[in-house]
């Protein structure tokens, strides 16, 4: 059945979109089938992956959302065979205001996405730096969550309130959600306060950290700018062989989890 993990922390800027592209195009270069749902109103996933926004207009994640179209008029192929997208615009920010009073507001992606989950190895999704009703849908609709953590001082301060909202959710809707794990992104050795930070990461969630390391990489900022994920950008870069690897372990966990 097709696992589906959120890439979730309402910090801005971390790196979620740059992990769900990158940990997505890897696991498809693995041989898995994937699907990317952009679940950010600001949809750079969506245009990180070389589709335009404004051509999502009427069959996005948005669409899809308040049911007027079905899961398989909003999947989008992308240059890689095996990765799909579900696209998101602007338009997605309507959903928090026109679904408040809608029923089971909390599991409508859930249920949009079912008749195409066991199609999938892994659906991933891109969540916008907001607790708002879009992430709690995500959260929701997944098993599992990535949460990337950007090593600065204050990151692990906001983790608290991130953990509060998955502990909401399981407590409510969805009790089997795990926390997959923390993925340090943009990491650079030079730099002391990021070992202290992942020093402190890894004292606190032990073996919830991924052994994966994300270094701070120019190329994974160009990317996006071509539309295409790292590995067809520069296969030969750090970030590419970063989020292989980290497509690896995930792979891993899950075969283990499985056996
Ligand atoms: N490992 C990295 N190395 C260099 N730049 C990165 C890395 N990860 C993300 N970035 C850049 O940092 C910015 C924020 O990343 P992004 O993935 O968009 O974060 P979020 O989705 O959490 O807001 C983007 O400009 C992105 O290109
Ligand atoms: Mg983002």
């Amino acid at each position: 059945m097709g696992k589906v993990i959120a890439i979730a922390n309402q910090k801005g800027g971390v790196g979620k979109t740059t992990t769900a592209i990158n940990l997505a195009a890897s696991l498809a270069v693995l041989e898995k089938k994937v699907l990317i749902i952009d679940a950010d109103p600001q949809a750079n996933t969506t245009s990180g992956l070389n589709f335009s926004p404004d051509d999502a207009g009427h069959r996005s994640v948005y669409e899809l959302m308040i049911g007027k179209i079905g899961v398989r008029d909003a999947l989008i192929q992308t240059e890689l065979a095996s990765l799909h997208m579900i696209p998101s615009n602007i338009n997605l920010v309507g959903v928090e205001i026109e679904m408040i009073d809608a029923p089971e507001r909390e599991s409508l992606l859930r249920k949009a996405i079912a008749p195409v989950r066991d199609e999938y190895d892994y659906i991933l999704i891109d969540c916008s730096p907001t607790l708002g009703l879009m992430t709690v849908n995500a959260l929701t609709a997944s098993d599992s969550v990535i949460i990337p953590v950007q090593p600065e001082f204050f990151a692990l301060e906001g983790l608290g309130k991130l953990l509060q909202t998955i502990r909401l959710v399981q407590n409510g809707v969805n009790p089997a959600l795990a926390v997959e794990g923390f993925v340090v992104t943009m990491f650079d050795g030079r730099t002391k306060v990021h070992a202290q930070v992942v020093g402190e990461l890894r004292d606190h969630f032990k073996d919830m950290v991924f052994e994966t390391i994300i270094q701070r990489n120019i190329r994974l900022s160009e990317a996006p700018s071509h539309g295409k994920p790292i590995i067809l950008y520069d296969i030969m870069s750090n970030g590419s062989s970063n989020y292989l690897n980290l497509a690896r372990e995930v792979m891993e966990k899950n075969e283990k989890h499985n056996r």
